[in-house]
C-alpha cells in the first residue's frame, strides 16, 4: 500500500480541501473590511475536478477529509462534493469547517451526504463584539448552527475561538464553562500571521499560556485527553466531570509542524504543502492522468518544509524562504 511520508518521516493522511475563497463574513484576523479581490468562478476546480484529485489522495493514503473555504457554505451543492468524498476507498472522516451562518437548513441533508462532522468558527458570546470581529453577520445565526448540528448528528463539534489580546481575552474564562457545562469542543486558537504581517497580527496576537492560566485562577482541575476525534494540532483538556472538552492550537508560540500529516488543495486546483510557504503546484494540467497527479502529490512531500517560521517573524528574525501571499481565506486555514 503507498503511503505519503515526507523527508521527515511525517506521513500524510488527511486532506484540507478548500472550495471557495468566498465568505459572507469579514473576520479581522482574516480579511480586510474592505476590497477583498475575489478569484473568479471559472478559475474554481469543480467538484468532480476535486474528487479526482481526492480519489489519487485516496490511492495514496490519504483517510480523512476537510472542507473548507473561505466560507465553503457560500457555495451553492456542496453536498455533491461530500457524497463524491464518501465514496472513495478508506475514507474514515469527512469534516466541514465553517462560520455556521447557512448551516442550520441544511445540516441533515448535508449529515444524510455523508459528512461526519462540524468546526464551527465562534470567536465570541457576545452579539455587539461578534459584529465587531466579522464585520457581519449574526452571532445567533451561528448559536442556531451549533444546535441544528448537535440535532443533526454532525458531532463532536468543535468551536474554533482565535484569541486576539485586548478584543476577546476576557471571554476566556466563559468558554471555558462552555465546555465543562456543554458537549462541546472550545479550541483556542492563536491568531497567525498567514498571507499578512501586519500592525493588526502584531498587535492582537495573544499566546494562549493565558488559557491556562485563567483554569488555574478559576481552581478547575484538567485532565489531558486524546480525544475528540480529530486530525488536527489541538491539544486537548478535559475540566474534571466537564461533558466537553477545551483544546490549544499555538502555531506561533510552540509549533507543532514536527507532527503534521497534512496537505491542502485550494480552491483554484493548488496543492499546497504548508499553509505558511508560497509553495504550491497546480494540479491542473494533471487531471486527466493518475501517473501525473500521483507524482504531483509526491513532488510536494519533496518540498514541504519542516516548519514554519511565525515565531522568528514576531521576534523581527529575518525569514529563510517566501511566506505565501495568499489569505487565510484563499487556503481555507
Ligand atoms: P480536527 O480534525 O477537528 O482536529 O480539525 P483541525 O483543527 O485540523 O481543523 P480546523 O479547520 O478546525 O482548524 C483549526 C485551526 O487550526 C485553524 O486556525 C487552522 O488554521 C489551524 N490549523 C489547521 N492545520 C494547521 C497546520 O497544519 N498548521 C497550522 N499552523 N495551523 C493549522
Ligand atoms: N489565525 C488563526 N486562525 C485563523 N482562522 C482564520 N484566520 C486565522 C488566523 N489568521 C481560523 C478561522 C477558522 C479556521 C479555518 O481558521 O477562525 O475557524
Ligand atoms: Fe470568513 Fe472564516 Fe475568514 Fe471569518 S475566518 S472571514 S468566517 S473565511
Amino acid at each position: 500500500m503507498p503511503e505519503l511520508v515526507d523527508r521527515f518521516g511525517r506521513k500524510h493522511t488527511y486532506l484540507r480541501i478548500s472550495v471557495t475563497d468566498r465568505c459572507n463574513l469579514r473576520c479581522l484576523y482574516c480579511m480586510p473590511e474592505e476590497g477583498m479581490k475575489f478569484m473568479e468562478q471559472d478559475r474554481l476546480l469543480s467538484y468532480s475536478q476535486i474528487i479526482e484529485v481526492a480519489e489519487t489522495a485516496a490511492r495514496l493514503g490519504i483517510r480523512k477529509y476537510r472542507i473548507t473555504g473561505g466560507e465553503p457554505l457560500v457555495r451553492p451543492g456542496i453536498e455533491e462534493l461530500i457524497s463524491g468524498l464518501a465514496e472513495l476507498p478508506g475514507v474514515d472522516d469527512i469534516s466541514l469547517t465553517t462560520n455556521g451562518l447557512l448551516l442550520a437548513p441544511q445540516a441533515y441533508k448535508l449529515k444524510k451526504a455523508g459528512l461526519d462532522r462540524v468546526n464551527i468558527s465562534l470567536d465570541t458570546l457576545d452579539p455587539t463584539r461578534f459584529k465587531f470581529i466579522a464585520r457581519r453577520g449574526e452571532l445567533n445565526k451561528v448559536l442556531e448552527a451549533v444546535e441544528a448540528a448537535a440535532d443533526a448528528g454532525l458531532t463532536p463539534i468543535k468551536l474554533n475561538c482565535v484569541l486576539l489580546k485586548g478584543v476577546n481575552e476576557d471571554e476566556i474564562a466563559r468558554f471555558l464553562k462552555l465546555s465543562l457545562e456543554q458537549p462541546l469542543h472550545v479550541r483556542f486558537i492563536e491568531y497567525m500571521p498567514i498571507g499578512h504581517d501586519d500592525e493588526g497580527w502584531r498587535s492582537h496576537y495573544l499566546p494562549l499560556g493565558k488559557v491556562l492560566e485563567e483554569a488555574d485562577r478559576l481552581g478547575y482541575v484538567l485532565q489531558q485527553v486524546e480525544g475528540p476525534t480529530g486530525n488536527g494540532p489541538s491539544e486537548n483538556y478535559r475540566i474534571v466531570s466537564g461533558l466537553g472538552t477545551f483544546g490549544l492550537i499555538h502555531p506561533v508560540s510552540n509549533h507543532f509542524c514536527q507532527n503534521c500529516n497534512r496537505l491542502r488543495l485550494t480552491s483554484d486546483g493548488n496543492l499546497k504543502p504548508c499553509l505558511y510557504w508560497v509553495d504550491e503546484l497546480n494540479v491542473k494540467n494533471a487531471l486527466g492522468s493518475r501517473e501525473e497527479m500521483e507524482s504531483l502529490f509526491y513532488r510536494a512531500l519533496d518540498i514541504k518544509p519542516e516548519n514554519h517560521e511565525m515565531a522568528a517573524l514576531l521576534a523581527g528574525q529575518s525569514q529563510s524562504h517566501v511566506p505565501t501571499e495568499r489569505r487565510m481565506s484563499q487556503i481555507g486555514g
